[in-house]
């Protein structure tokens, strides 16, 4: 299993590419499933959650070429000849459960295991299955599995999600694009990646209204046509390499980034005291001199600060001038970064899903376990500021949202690499 040993150094300055968005990949992926014609995503992230999804697909009967070194996914679902989502590729993502809206709605049937719970909490899929239900799917889980099936096609209905989940919009709204009749969803996801998806759906002809608002209305179609998509920047990415010169100073333009993916972020950001400003290529971001100031964080639903960018942005608190209070409100135990950068010294104190972070001058470099995608690049984010050397094992999950990260950060003149252990 691989670790990354970084060694604290100076400032970071240059410029770093920011790859296309892995959770829009990854439910525009099994969009594919809609159509007997072929799907092509530019600008695709090369990434292991990919490949999951791309073997994931192909055990359905989809084929799925990767060209131009992974960044270009050419896909065609023209003979599908299996609907079982198999537990043994869904349990490595959760993101899996995206073929499940796409296949009711092709096949009129769908078998798919559920991914079961994730370190960062239990996350049910009962979202999902109300809103398909609601569009007139029988669905029974049985063995770990949910069956699904829709014996007269599917119809559209008016929704009412409970809570905005991006997955259950995103399954919804896959599958209404080929019910009969309108659907709306309601307090649906607002998300970049839903606009994404709807997009790429709309360019398969696909009739979608709303999207990017809490109402999203979707007019049935008899067909889906093939179409080429560029997938979105990875906002996620972008917030994380925007922290790399906010920790350890200097200045570092993110190309292909814009404010309106990361607007909540970036006032946070300007709170701490942290320049950001918009360059004809990306966001350039630049930290000169002085501690940051502390600043308090509630994760939300998009427009709100994302919660996947909740543990970096505690790797900032951890050297800030002051207290700072962060709450987690999406995920119930999303905090097991906390423990790791309290061994290097972070001042730290966690209940329930409060953490409040008292910054301390310097961390201090240690051993440490990732023990979550967005946890992994929180506790490298804190290493490349701290005095020593930090060794972060199990970075496996890192490699899941996160192409070349070695390269991207060592070009801005970060001591980093990986090592085979
Ligand atoms: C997506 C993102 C993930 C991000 C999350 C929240 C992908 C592949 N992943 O995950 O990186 O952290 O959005 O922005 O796009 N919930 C239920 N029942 C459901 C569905 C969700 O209770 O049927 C709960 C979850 O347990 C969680 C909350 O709703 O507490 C948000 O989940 P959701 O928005 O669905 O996240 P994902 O789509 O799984």
């Amino acid at each position: 299993m691989d670790s990354i040993i970084v060694r604290g150094n100076g400032e970071l300055n240059g410029q770093i590419p920011i790859a296309g968005a892995k959770n829009a990949c990854l439910t525009l992926m099994p969009a594919t499933l809609l159509s007997e014609e072929p799907l092509t995503l530019t600008n695709a992230p090369r990434l292991s959650d990919i490949r999951t999804m791309t073997e994931l697909l192909s055990s359905l009967g989809a084929e799925v070429s990767t060209l131009q070194d992974g960044k270009v996914l050419a896909m065609s679902s023209h003979n599908l000849d299996n609907h079982v989502a198999d537990y043994d590729i869904v349990r490595k993502m959760r993101a899996s459960n995206l073929v499940l809206g796409p296949m009711l709605a092709r096949l009129g049937q769908a078998v798919v295991s559920l991914p079961g719970g994730c370190a960062i909490g239990t996350r049910p899929m009962d979202l999902h299955e109300k809103g398909l239900m609601a569009l007139g799917a029988e669905i029974e889980l049985k063995e770990g599995y949910l069956h699904a099936k829709v014996p007269g096609g599917l119809k559209g209905a008016v929704i009412d999600l409970d809570f905005p989940s991006v997955g259950a919009t995103e399954n919804i709204m896959m599958a209404a694009t080929l019910a009969k009749g309108t659907t709306v969803l309601n307090n649906a996801a607002r998300e970049p990646e839903i606009v994404d998806l709807a997009t790429c759906l709309r360019s398969m002809d696909a009739q979608i209204d709303g999207d990017g608002t809490s109402r999203i209305e979707i007019q049935g179609v008899d067909r889906l046509h093939g179409a080429t998509h560029p997938v979105v920047t990875d906002r996620i990415e972008l917030g994380t390499y925007m922290l790399a010169p906010a920790i350890c100073g200097g200045e570092v333009e993110c190309l292909g980034g814009s404010i309106s993916l990361v607007g909540s972020f970036c006032e946070k950001l300007d709170a701490a005291g942290i320049h950001v400003e918009e360059t004809a290529n990306g966001l350039k971001v630049a930290r000169r001199g002085g501690r940051v100031k502390a600043v308090d964080v509630v994760t939300e639903p998009f427009p709100g600060f994302p919660t996947d960018l909740q543990a970096q942005m505690m790797a900032l608190m951890c050297t800030a001038e002051g207290t700072s209070v962060l709450e987690e409100k999406i995920f119930e135990n999303r905090f097991m970064h906390a423990p790791e950068l309290m061994r290097m010294g972070a001042n730290i104190e966690v209940h329930g899903g409060t953490a409040t972070v008292h910054g301390v001058e310097r961390l201090k470099g240690a051993p440490v376990m990732a023990t979550d995608l967005r946890a992994s690049v929180s506790l490298i984010l804190a290493a490349m500021a701290a005095e020593g050397e930090t060794i972060v094992n199990r970075v496996y999950h890192l490699d899941r949202g996160y192409e070349r990260v070695e390269e991207k950060l060592g070009n801005l003149g970060a001591h980093i690499e990986r090592v085979q252990s």
